[in-house]
């Protein structure tokens, strides 16, 4: 087949973001990729919801269902957010066979291993690189580049709302609520700002990592969590005179095997919380919205992985690639790469920070 037919749920920010750089660079990815990608449907809350770029009318219905029951379309992305009917959505689509893209890291967060198993059992695939880090591609890195490696140490900014809230603070002394009021604005929080300067986005999304890089189910209540609703731009003056950067850290290392078993699973923390980064230090100059990821691992070494983090040409950008994917996959059969979470530590253990 030499085109695959897209439906879309989600019309608002990101949805009309991808809308609009699946036009842009339709012509480029088909020439990249060998197939064609034709928007079919797009399901919007509303037709005249506020949204960045426009959506063709003819495309959009106000029923999600009418993409997942639609047995023209291949792949779907969901670009709704959330806990909620966001789950149904999916698995819907999956159910029906569909391969399904998401940016969605709270829902993988919560409920990831049955997303997961659901995608397997219908023999299809969920697609999750948007989920973290925006434009970088993380879980790419972790699941393909690095698959010879064992992960020693990862550190990531990975909310680009607390790094750009946090970077106005120090740059201008600007107070915490202003700033976020801002970053509202600019779309780059979640709809509840709550989940973003609590460091629940962040552990979320470091949890996702923290799975993928150790091989077992890292649930989100193992995750020691610290937001940065406190901090003041005192605390951000004082941090400079002694030469370093408050930055929301998430952070994933290894811990020393449970003494007196041998062939015990990989025992990690994860962690979320304000950090003083020595002002020498690369993630020190990582600014505004951007997002920076540090993966040591072995054989590789250090590695650093920087880029927009959050708003909706960074996310599409993300969202773009998983559709390409999803298309090879159909195209070839059978998915190529490492599955996401396979327990290949069985007896993993995340343990208190
Ligand atoms: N609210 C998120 C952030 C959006 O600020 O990083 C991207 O996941």
């Amino acid at each position: 087949m030499n085109q695959f037919n897209l439906g879309m749920i989600g019309g608002g920010t990101v949805g009309s973001g991808v809308f609009h750089a699946l036009q842009q660079n339709s012509a480029l990815l088909t020439a990249r990729i060998g197939v064609g990608i034709a928007i079919r449907k797009v399901a919007v809350k509303a037709f005249d919801e506020p949204r960045p770029y426009p959506i063709t009318e003819k495309l959009m219905t106000l029923n999600w269902r009418d993409v997942v029951e639609d047995p023209e379309i291949h792949i779907v992305t969901e670009l709704v957010g959330g806990t909620g009917i966001a789950k149904t959505m999916i698995l819907a689509a999956l159910e029906r066979g569909k391969a399904v893209v998401t940016a969605n890291k709270a829902l993988i967060s919560a409920h990831g291993p049955e997303l997961f198993a659901a995608a397997r059992k219908h023999n299809t695939s969920l697609y999750f690189e948007a989920s973290v880090a925006g434009g970088i591609p993380i879980i790419k890195v972790l699941r393909e580049s690095m698959v010879g490696n064992r992960i020693d140490r990862i550190d990531g900014i990975v909310n680009g709302t607390c790094n750009y809230i946090l970077t106005r603070m120090k740059r201008e002394g600007a107070a915490f609520a202003d700033v976020l009021a801002d970053a509202q604005r600019l779309g780059y929080a979640e709809a509840d700002p709550t989940l973003d300067v609590d460091g629940h986005d962040a552990a979320h999304k470091i949890g996702i990592l923290a799975s993928l890089a150790h091989g077992f189910w890292v649930d989100h209540h193992d995750i020691h969590v610290e937001g940065i609703r406190s901090l003041t731009p005192l605390d951000i003056r004082f941090a400079a005179q002694l030469g370093y950067t408050i930055k929301l850290l998430g952070m994933v290392r290894m811990a020393p095997p449970a003494s007196g078993k041998k062939n015990s699973g990989p025992r990690i923390s994860v962690s979320v919380s304000p950090t003083l980064v020595p002002d020498g230090h690369v993630l020190a100059s990582v600014n505004d919205v951007f997002n920076a990821v540090f993966v040591s691992g072995s054989p590789i070494g250090d590695t650093l992985y920087y880029g927009r983090g959050a708003g909706k040409d960074a996310t599409a950008s993300a969202i773009l690639s998983d559709i390409a994917d999803a298309a090879l996959d159909r195209k070839h059969g059978t998915p190529q790469r490492v599955p996401p979470f396979v327990a290949h530590a069985r007896d993993g253990k995340v343990i208190p920070y």
